[in-house]
């Protein structure tokens, strides 16, 4: 049987190699496989867990769906739609967080992170948001979610949900308990500029990551001046475990040719750094500058890339709406 996939991205601008690499290249190879029912979603509720500028997000929605579509997505394949125009998210996202309970999310790394010092000052939002992430899967009845490293608590979350709720209401197997799609290896990109640090949107430094709306001059600059250590390259897994800069550089090789990272490392030990940046820039500007203009071409097909919008929300509303009406009844409503 073929999976039913769903992932989600934030429209929040400067979508990156972390996120490429985490998951929109999965989520082209799950759309490439004809025995797959794929749904990616714009999670522009998700977003106002900050602030934003409604102008901009506007703009970052159509172009998080133009970055799906010149990933390789095919939306006559794949549903794609943003979240805030199908109302089940939101009613979902209610009900569940009757049933999630505080001391599951009170563990939650991400809001520790995002929230900072000040709690007090983050948005109910921000905290329940893991909640309103389980009803985006939950609604669709999928199997499997392709998400990166850091979205992995947030998934063991949906399933406790997803089995609290079956107990409950004693209705077995009515929300199916996902699967994560998350890869063995290079789930997790770091900063070009702090091995131990994710790369981030919300880094101040625009250093620390490659943008997949970047030109060839700033994919360049940004390898050249990526944090490295002053040894050579390494030559075994054991030696680049010990180093983050390099472990992280020679993963974006490797996930990017498709190599090992055995391989990789057999094809640079003992070289010096600078040699491997430049075949690094060499394989992310050949990957990244073909995406980074077809985004720019659609972003001025603002038209064209509404109606996939318009088009996705319809498919998905007529999908959500038929298990919120079951959520309706099971509750009594
Ligand atoms: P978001 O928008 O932060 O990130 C989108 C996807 O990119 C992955 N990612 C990374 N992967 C590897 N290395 C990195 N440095 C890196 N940075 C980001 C994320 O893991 C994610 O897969 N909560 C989610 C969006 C969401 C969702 C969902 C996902 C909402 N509802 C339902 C799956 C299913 C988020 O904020 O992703």
């Amino acid at each position: 049987m073929g999976k039913k996939i769903f992932s989600g991205v934030q429209p929040t601008g400067n979508l990156h190699l972390g996120n490429y690499l985490g998951a929109i290249k999965n989520f082209v190879e799950l759309n490439n496989d004809d025995n797959n029912d794929c749904i990616f979603c714009v999670v522009d509720l998700h977003a106002i867990t900050i602030n934003q500028d409604p102008k901009k997000l506007r703009n970052n929605i159509r172009e998080t769906v133009a970055t799906f579509i010149a990933s390789g997505i095919d939306p006559k394949k794949s549903i794609i739609f943003n979240q805030s125009r199908v109302s089940a998210h939101s009613e979902a996202a209610w009900i569940l967080s009757c049933v999630a309970r505080m001391g599951w999310l009170n563990r939650m790394t991400q809001f520790k992170e995002k929230a900072g010092k000040d709690k007090e000052k983050a948005s109910i939002g921000l905290y329940s948001y893991p909640v309103l992430m389980a009803a985006d899967i939950l609604l669709y009845d999928s199997t499997h979610v392709p998400v990166g490293d850091d979205q992995k608590q947030h998934l063991e979350l949906c399933r406790d949900i997803a089995q609290r709720f079956n107990n409950d209401f004693k209705v077995e197997d009515f929300f199916n308990i996902p699967e994560p799609l998350i890869q063995k290896q290079f789930s997790r990109i770091m900063s070009l500029k702090d091995g131990q640090k994710k790369m981030s949107k919300s880094d101040l430094s625009d250093l620390s990551r490659i943008n997949l709306t970047d030109d060839k001059d700033q994919i360049i600059n940004k390898i050249k001046k990526a944090k490295t250590d002053p040894m050579p390259m390494p030559a075994t897994i054991d030696e680049l475990d010990k180093r983050a800069e390099a472990k992280n550089l020679i993963g974006i090789y490797s996930s990017l040719t498709n190599l090992t990272l055995e391989k990789s490392l057999k094809k640079f030990s003992g070289k010096n750094f600078s040699e491997f940046k430049e075949n690094l820039s060499q394989v992310l500007v050949d990957k990244i500058i073909p995406i980074s203009l077809e985004i720019k071409k659609l972003l001025s097909e603002s038209n064209y890339l509404d109606q996939i919008l318009l088009e996705g929300c319809k498919k998905a509303d007529h999908i959500a709406s038929k298990k919120i009406k079951k959520i309706h009844e099971i509750m009594g409503f």
